[in-house]
């Protein structure tokens, strides 16, 4: 097959190139730095900066979209809130409209989303049949991203929305950020601890995407997370264990509203997600509790 992907240079994308690549597929990253594209993604991925840069007889047959700007770095101001929108939402209408332009279409778009796209769910158990709880930036994001995509069906294209959890890798994202203060023995819940955390093992992570890419009727939004979500203060005492650290300190709430505004409520929110698409269609995940995945991660954390 030959892929496209956006966002191919980040922790999914590198992981998802590997894959393809020892599948022998062929691999194009569109990137804001192409030149760095064989370097971060494996050799023989092309990396354009430009989608005009792929030739319109060149055969493409599916399309991963996972681009975006890293949403818990810092603060939402107006600046970030419009980066975080435009490295999404615009940049996926340009995606679009590339389609739409190009004769040869490819039959699949894999687009990334969030379960931030439920909003801050409380006690709530979400499957894909649930809606929106309690909209925030992050859920009006995770809504508009998903709705532009959606659009490619009318292109005649399989659309698959992957409602994505933590992402727990030892080489990036969430875990690579806590590592250092759980190290120091600075970890622990965050404000009450209560809050539900969706997780997944990138290598799940990547088999259920790659799982999605084949099964040709698999269509619309797909929680991708283990089976097992973990209230927060659990997901801190497992951490802990595995980094053979004590994690007691509590994380006030009121410190991080104070720190960080809006960008509090991904933190002290969450998810008690579910899997309840991949799991009946027949996704098998390699990680189904947390201490597994951790004790998988640790000694490379
Ligand atoms: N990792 C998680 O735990 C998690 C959880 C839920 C949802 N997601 C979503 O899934 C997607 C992939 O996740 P990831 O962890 O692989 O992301 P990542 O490591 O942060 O990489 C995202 C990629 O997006 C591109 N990008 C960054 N800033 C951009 C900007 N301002 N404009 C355009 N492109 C920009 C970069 O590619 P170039 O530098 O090559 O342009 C980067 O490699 C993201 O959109 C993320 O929000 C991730």
């Amino acid at each position: 097959m030959h892929i496209l992907l956006t966002g191919g240079t980040g922790l999914i994308g590198r992981h998802l190139c590997q894959l393809w690549l020892s599948q022998g597929h062929r691999l194009t990253v569109w990137s804001r730095e192409p030149g760095q594209v064989p370097k971060r993604c494996g050799s023989g991925v092309r990396g354009i900066a430009r989608l005009e840069e792929l030739e319109p007889d060149d055969p493409l047959d599916a399309v991963v979209n996972l681009a975006g700007a890293p949403i818990a770095d810092r603060p939402w101001t107006a600046a970030r809130r419009q980066l975080l929108w435009a490295s999404r939402v615009t940049l996926t209408e340009q995606l679009l409209s590339w389609l739409e332009r190009r004769e040869q279409r490819p039959g699949l778009l894999i687009s990334g989303s969030a379960v931030g796209w439920y909003g801050d769910g409380g006690e709530r158990e979400l499957t894909e049949a649930s809606q929106p709880v309690k909209e925030d930036f992050a859920s009006q994001l995770c809504i508009a991203w998903e709705e532009t995509a959606q659009r490619a069906q009318t292109l005649g294209m399989r659309v698959v929305l992957v409602r994505t959890g933590l992402v727990l890798a030892s080489d990036g994202g969430f875990l690579s950020r806590l590592r250092l203060p759980f190290k120091l023995g600075l970890g622990g819940p965050i404000g009450n601890g209560r809050q539900w955390m969706p997780w997944v093992h990138i290598e799940d992570q990547i088999g259920l995407i790659d799982f999605l890419l084949q099964h040709n009727q698999a269509s619309g939004p797909y929680n991708a997370c283990a089976p097992e979500p973990v209230r927060n203060r659990e997901f801190a005492r497992r951490l802990g264990r595995a980094l053979h650290r004590p994690a007691l300190l509590p994380l006030p709430a009121l410190v991080l509203k104070a720190g960080l505004g809006e960008l509090s409520t991904l933190l002290l929110g969450g998810q008690r997600a579910r899997p309840v698409r991949l799991l009946a269609e027949g996704f098998t995940f390699r990680f189904n509790d947390l201490q597994s995945a951790l004790d998988d991660l640790s000694d490379r954390l």
